[in-house]
């Protein structure tokens, strides 16, 4: 009666939302205090009160026409100023032009891959991903192409990056910070990826485009810088939202901000903004775009996000697990006591712990921490961490 196709999909569905919902049942049956939920990535902290500020101004100015239809790319005002602090950091010729604003960057991700791809065109990604990219390539006609993970240091696996290259690759995703290690790829990296591309680009005679998903740019510890990919690729598309460094995940509110550099752009934004319509986003939230065009150059406090990592971190360090330390976003991803990360995470629900086995993430034997909580539930977690040690020792 139903597609056949999303009945199947339903039973294989995120374990990033099981989990939540075991934690939303243990919750109501122990007492919140009891449960340590680190699955889901949904930032504890209020948004800035620069964003308040804002939002007071603009519900409270008594502006005509804010509430109304604009065009499909969104409001120009907040494009510009989008436009401008990515000139800053890339020296590129950005304007209003060049941004769509987008429901999120999961909205923004559909309507580049909507805009981008032919039947069965391909799509790499590095693992471990951000595991909605499977349904996103899909439900554009795409086919994802997964590149293994190097789990020593879960940069990406460049050898095995440049195999997976064929003559359909039309687009790959970079997400630095990545989500789930927290791992920031460095500036030789990616710079090694661009010439990897740039050689299979001639080898093939085909354009490769590089999706920036970055949602967690601004989220970085120990003054290290994400490198600048609008600078390094020719044909980059960014995706970013301001779910995380704004903690206005609910509101849906993110952009699309394609290089002057590709050919025929100005076809590329046509079609972005005509995607964003007709996938049924239609636009950004309004409110919304006018809030973050106000605060883009605002500098974001991640000292909370570095204490909970770093007091993290070292906890399980000195416990026995294995783990590369993460120098962005807020997730830790270490290795599980056995190789069945799926069994791992089950027996960890018995102690209250809410876990991410990395299977979900195609990266077995793992798991992720989505440490953006209170930190009190951290410090209460430790005692159910030792007790899930003690179980596998
Ligand atoms: C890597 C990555 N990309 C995209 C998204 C989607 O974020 P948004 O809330 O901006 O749609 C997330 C959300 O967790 C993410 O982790």
């Amino acid at each position: 009666m139903f597609s056949e196709k999303i009945v199947s999909n339903l039973s294989n569905s995120s374990w990033i939302r099981q989990m939540f919902e075991e934690g939303v049942r243990l919750s109501e049956k122990y007492g919140a205090d009891k449960v340590y939920d680190y699955s889901l990535g949904n930032p504890y902290a209020e948004p800035p009160v620069e964003v308040i500020e804002s939002l007071k101004k603009h519900v409270l100015g008594n502006e005509k026409g804010l509430h109304k239809y604009m065009n499909n790319a969104g409001y120009p005002e907040a494009r510009e100023k989008i436009a401008q602090s990515l000139k800053k950091e890339s020296n590129l010729e950005l304007c209003a032009k060049n941004v769509v604003m987008t429901v999120g960057a999961a909205g923004g991700l559909n309507v580049v891959l909507k805009a981008l791809l032919n039947p069965l065109e391909e799509v790499i990604v590095f693992a471990p991903y951000f595991v909605e990219y499977n349904s996103y390539v899909d439900n554009n006609g795409g086919k994802i192409v997964i590149v293994p993970p190097d789990t020593s240091t879960f940069e990406p696996d460049l050898e095995a990056f440049e195999k997976s290259i064929t003559i359909k690759t039309k687009a790959i995703i970079i997400n630095n910070p990545n989500n789930p290690t927290g791992v920031v790829y460095s500036e030789e990296t990616i710079k090694n990826i661009e010439k990897i591309i740039t050689k299979k680009e001639e080898e093939y005679g085909i354009t490769i485009f590089v999706i920036s998903d970055q949602p967690y740019c601004e989220i970085v510890y120990d003054n290290i810088k994400i490198p600048s990919l609008l600078s390094i690729f020719k044909n980059a598309i960014i995706v970013n939202s301001f779910s995380k460094s704004l903690g206005l995940a609910g509101e849906r509110i993110g952009y699309i901000a394609a290089s002057s550099r590709i050919e025929d752009v100005e076809i590329l934004m046509t079609a972005l903004a005509y995607c964003n319509r007709t996938l049924g986003f239609v636009n950004a939230p309004g409110l919304f775009q006018m809030v973050v065009g106000d605060t883009i150059n605002i500098k974001i406090d991640n000292s909370g996000y570095e204490k909970r990592r770093n007091y993290l971190y070292e906890k399980l360090t000195n416990l026995g697990f294995e783990c590369v330390k993460p120098q962005g976003a807020f997730y830790l991803f270490p290795k599980a006591l056995i190789d069945d990360d799926i069994a791992f995470v089950k027996a960890a629900v018995k102690y209250n712990l809410l876990l991410v086995p990395g299977s979900g993430f195609g990266c077995p034997g793992y798991f992720r921490m989505s440490y953006c909580v209170k930190f009190d539930m951290i410090e209460n977690s430790i005692a159910a961490f030792e007790k899930l040690v003690e179980e596998f020792k």
